[in-house]
């Protein structure tokens, strides 16, 4: 069970990879925008791993096209979504149907209390298995620059000409700051993808897809896109617009890191988000430093052969004596 479309698109491909040295273990994603009957068609053979989110599998549990109750084992990835009050009853309803002897492994970067909850409800005895430090921030450098409104466009044109982007992601906080930054990103002369949850299902899909193949540089997007998602081209991240979540930081920035590789976390800050850096630094206990005139290539480049010693500072960043 995932919570959105794009990871149970990205969940699958990697199933189907493993499943391929597993000797055919057949694998299916079904998520809701899709043609139902070409799910119902496949799940007449043998299916033996299914990515779902909930209410698709929910309405073909009921139809009796998946039958579930010889499942031994449910998978929660990004549980705390899953339990969160958009799904919660679907996760009970489809808990229901399953035979009494199954197992729950819930994955999860946070822990709400409305996973303990459920836990509670659910699970015998669960095991916990506590893998956050390598989750999250580890690997990854985080720099802020501090910013009017106005100068963020000029900030980021700036680290692009500056910084060795293998891939990037920049986060906004509104579908429609996303949309504006984009049309600037171009006007600027870098390529650029954007994605929000008000765009259709399919062309979503085909935006992830392509970035993720690699077909552009940058992709500008709102929070929609950033729960477990992992590409690891993507070499920096850039909160255009910070959060005002130690949760959503989380979320965003922890990607690059997953795999333990290495990126670069740049935030512009503006006063008004001053107390919300302070405050997301304090909850996560890591130190997010100004950003210094060069940043060694070291740090976020993989391929990296030596630092170029002719880069200069970034405009109103701070010189850091460390680099
Ligand atoms: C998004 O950021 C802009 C600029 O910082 C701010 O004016 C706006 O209120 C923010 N919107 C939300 C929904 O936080
Ligand atoms: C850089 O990005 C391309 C796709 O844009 C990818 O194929 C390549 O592996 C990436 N390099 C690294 C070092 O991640």
């Amino acid at each position: 069970m995932v919570p959105t479309r794009e990871l149970a698109l990205q969940v699958s491909q990697i199933s189907i990879q493993i499943g391929k040295h597993l000797g055919g273990v057949k694998v299916m994603a079904t998520t809701g925008g899709t043609n139902l009957r070409d799910d119902i068609m496949r799940l007449d053979e043998i299916v033996h791993v299914v990515i779902a989110t909930p209410g698709r599998i929910l309405d073909l549990i009921k139809k009796g096209v998946a039958k579930v109750d010889k499942v031994q084992m449910m998978v929660m990835d990004e549980a705390d979504k899953l339990l969160s009050q958009d799904f919660v009853v679907l996760i009970e309803d489809i808990i229901a149907f399953l035979p009494r002897e199954r197992q729950i492994l819930l994955y999860s970067a946070t822990f709400p209390i409305s996973v303990q909850k459920f836990m509670s409800k659910h699970l015998k005895k669960p095991y916990e298995i506590n893998l956050m430090e390598e989750l999250t921030l580890k690997g990854i450098t985080q720099y802020y620059a501090y910013v009017t409104e106005r100068q963020k466009v000029h900030c980021l044109n700036t680290l692009f000409s500056r910084l060795q982007i293998n891939q990037s992601i920049i986060f906004c906080n509104s579908t429609q700051r996303v949309e504006l930054l984009a049309k600037k990103i171009t006007q600027l002369g870098y390529s650029c993808f954007y994605i929000h949850a008000k765009m259709m299902q399919e062309y979503r899909n085909r935006v992830f897809h392509d970035f993720r193949n690699g077909l552009c540089r940058n992709l500008v997007c709102t929070d929609l896109f950033t729960r477990g998602i992992d590409i690891q081209a993507v070499n920096v991240v850039i909160n255009f617009d910070f959060p005002k979540s130690a949760e959503t930081y989380l979320h965003r920035i922890g990607r690059s890191g997953r795999f333990g590789h290495l990126g670069l976390a740049i935030n512009l800050i503006t006063s008004d988000d001053r107390y919300n850096l302070k405050n997301i630094e304090d909850q996560l206990v890591t130190e997010i430093k100004p950003i210094p005139g060069s940043i060694d290539k070291s740090l976020y480049v993989a391929e990296f052969h030596s630092v170029d010693p002719d880069e200069d500072g970034i405009e109103g960043g701070a010189k850091n004596k460390e680099l």
